[in-house]
């Protein structure tokens, strides 16, 4: 298995974009399904967002000034993310808000994901060595264990509120 950063990154991406098409063609369907669907996003956006937050991003402002204005407006898109997140994970699937407060999540984070994998990813990639973007990649696995899984985990409030006063 790659320690790579940005493999592994790209990794949770890759099932992220698999649970949005779960919920987009489940959109129609049962409570249950839908309520499901969007607590797994929540989980791995929750995850997601902490490993890089308090990893990724840090790492790269510190390696790679140049990229800071794409740090800042990545961690502004996360709090997006993270109000999205905190509101579904209390809202019932039936609510008549549910799945269009969905859809939004859904749009941004695709946004997100491809201005990070098309824009600065690849800027990462040609800046930092083979061997310092594996040490990132293994301080992320060892973080992933500990990450918060839900938005009201305490570490994830702590983070989201880092993330934007830090
Ligand atoms: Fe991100
Ligand atoms: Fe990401």
């Amino acid at each position: 298995m790659s320690t790579d950063a940005i493999v592994l990154l790209k990794e949770d991406h890759k099932e992220m974009r698999r649970l949005f098409k779960a919920f987009q063609d489940a959109e129609e369907g049962p409570a249950s399904q839908r309520q499901k669907l969007v607590g797994q996003i929540i989980e791995a956006l929750t995850v997601h967002t902490y490993l890089e937050n308090e990893v990724m991003y840090p790492e790269v402002r510190r390696l790679l000034p140049d990229l800071e204005d794409d740090i800042l407006e990545s961690y502004e898109e996360h709090h997006v993310a993270d109000v999205l997140c905190a509101e579904l994970a209390a809202m019932d699937a039936a609510h008549e808000h549910f799945n269009a407060k969905t859809t939004v999540l859904i749009e941004n984070v695709t946004h997100h994901v491809e201005e990070e994998e098309e824009e600065w990813f690849p800027k990462v990639r040609e800046a930092l060595g083979r061997k310092q973007l594996q040490e990132i990649g293994e301080k992320m696995i060892a973080l992933r264990a500990d990450a918060p899984r839900t938005p009201s985990d305490p570490k994830a409030i702590k983070k989201a509120i880092d993330a934007v006063t830090a």
